[in-house]
């Protein structure tokens, strides 16, 4: 997985002089599942179809194995793209769909013998696991079928490179779910390389090996699942990647950040002395603890029941916070609360700064008590890990 098979340097982007990707640079290498991730109208769509040669980009160069294919044809680079509407061929049968492609190849001028089609359609259907189906009508399927027939028709040709543009969009949760497991099989099973589109973050933590967040035509983080949620680069990737409260913090010292006039133990270093940052708290990295037992007290103001954990919202003067807890604290409780090191991640200030993190409007109930008073808890230490 390390051998570095596309790359775009430098790429720019603009419609009618409004540039919707600017001086993108990217590799992907084989065998790998990369995901482009972000809000509608990021540029991801823009950036799959300039791999796939359907776009030019304004400026800058993509190479293939590092030579230029700017001027290459889609249908002459080893990629294959399955998009999100994949219209599979309605007056053919699920064997047909997939053949369609290999029919029309003429390797050497010669046209395929009917016990290769047979032998590589019979694989794919191997590959998507829909063996038996290959006499059906497409139009009967389930939307998860028809799906794995795009797939396969997609595969068939054996691509160096798959893109696939918000595929799963159209089904529902559970086969949603299903479907991402299945794709990931098929991309381990067949190596073949995956650059995946979605807006869904959820989907890209769990398929990807390696995830780019894109915002308004600029690559804002480019790490594996792992690093961008549990490093993320600034408020618009904490924000965008799971739930995150985002506060703002003074660094105090290499390890300590004060938060709220208090000071808390964080694993970060490398920050100039009493510098402004960011500070990411995960929901589930906060602890409840009896009210004066913890760092900060606050006022749970809502609880929504998500199955196996509660989401409370909590206002620590005026500020609210998210909270994942398997403890119920009843609405109007004065809880406090409790943070490892490990659960505190510093970012240095940013352009997305104060935008987010912040869940004062994600529940109705907040509207209610808005005006509620805030209490502001006793002062005899700020360090909260005395
Ligand atoms: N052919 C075009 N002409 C003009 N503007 C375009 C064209 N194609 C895309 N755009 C604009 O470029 C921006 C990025 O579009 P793109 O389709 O790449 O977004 P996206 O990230 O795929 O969004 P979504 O998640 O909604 O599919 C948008 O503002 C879009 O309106
Ligand atoms: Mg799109």
């Amino acid at each position: 997985m390390s051998k570095e098979l596309i790359r775009l340097s430098n790429c720019s982007m603009a419609f009618d002089g409004e540039v919707v990707l600017n001086n993108i640079n990217l590799y992907f290498n084989d065998k790998e599942f990369l995901t482009l991730l972000g809000p509608s109208g990021c540029g991801k769509t823009t950036t799959l179809r300039i791999i796939g040669g359907f776009l030019k980009p304004t400026s800058g160069d993509i190479f293939f194995d590092g030579v230029r294919i700017n001027d290459v044809p889609p249908h002459k680079r080893m990629v294959n793209t399955i998009f999100q509407k994949y219209a599979l061929f309605t007056h053919l049968n699920v064997f047909e769909n997939i053949a369609f492609g290999l029919r029309l190849q003429r390797p050497g001028g010669k046209k395929l013998s009917q016990a290769e089609i047979n032998s590589r359609v019979m694989e794919m259907l191997e590959v998507v696991s829909l063996k038996g189906f290959e006499k059906r009508d497409v139009t009967i399927l389930s939307g998860g079928q028809q799906q794995r027939v795009a797939i396969a028709r997609a595969l068939v040709n054996h691509p160096k490179v798959l893109l696939l543009d918000e595929p799963l969009g159209a089904l529902d949760m559970r086969l949603r779910k299903d479907m991402q497991n299945e794709l990931k099989r098929i991309q381990q099973a067949t190596g073949i390389t995956f650059i995946y589109v979605t807006h869904d973050q959820e989907e890209a933590l769990a398929m990807s090996d390696t995830i780019v967040v894109m915002e308004s035509g600029v690559i804002q983080q480019i790490g594996t699942p792992e690093d961008i949620y549990n490093e993320p680069k600034n408020a618009f990737v904490a924000d965008f990647i799971g739930e995150s409260n985002i506060v703002d913090g003074i660094m105090r010292s290499d390890g300590v950040v004060e938060i709220f006039g208090r000071k808390f133990k964080c694993l970060d270093s490398g920050f100039d002395p009493m510098e402004q940052v960011d500070v990411v708290i995960r929901p589930e990295d906060i602890d409840i603890v009896d009210e004066g037992q913890g760092a900060l007290t606050g006022t749970v103001i809502s609880i929504t029941f998500r199955g196996v954990l509660f989401d409370i919202i909590v206002d620590f003067r005026g500020f609210k916070w998210l909270i994942q807890t398997t403890d119920l604290s009843p609405v109007g409780s004065k809880i406090g609360i409790k943070i490892d090191p490990d659960g505190i991640h510093i970012m240095k200030k940013g352009p997305f700064s104060g935008l987010y993190g912040d869940y004062s409007s994600y529940s109705a109930e907040y509207d209610e008590i808005g005006d509620a008073k805030h209490e502001y808890e006793p002062t005899h230490s700020d360090d909260a890990f005395e």
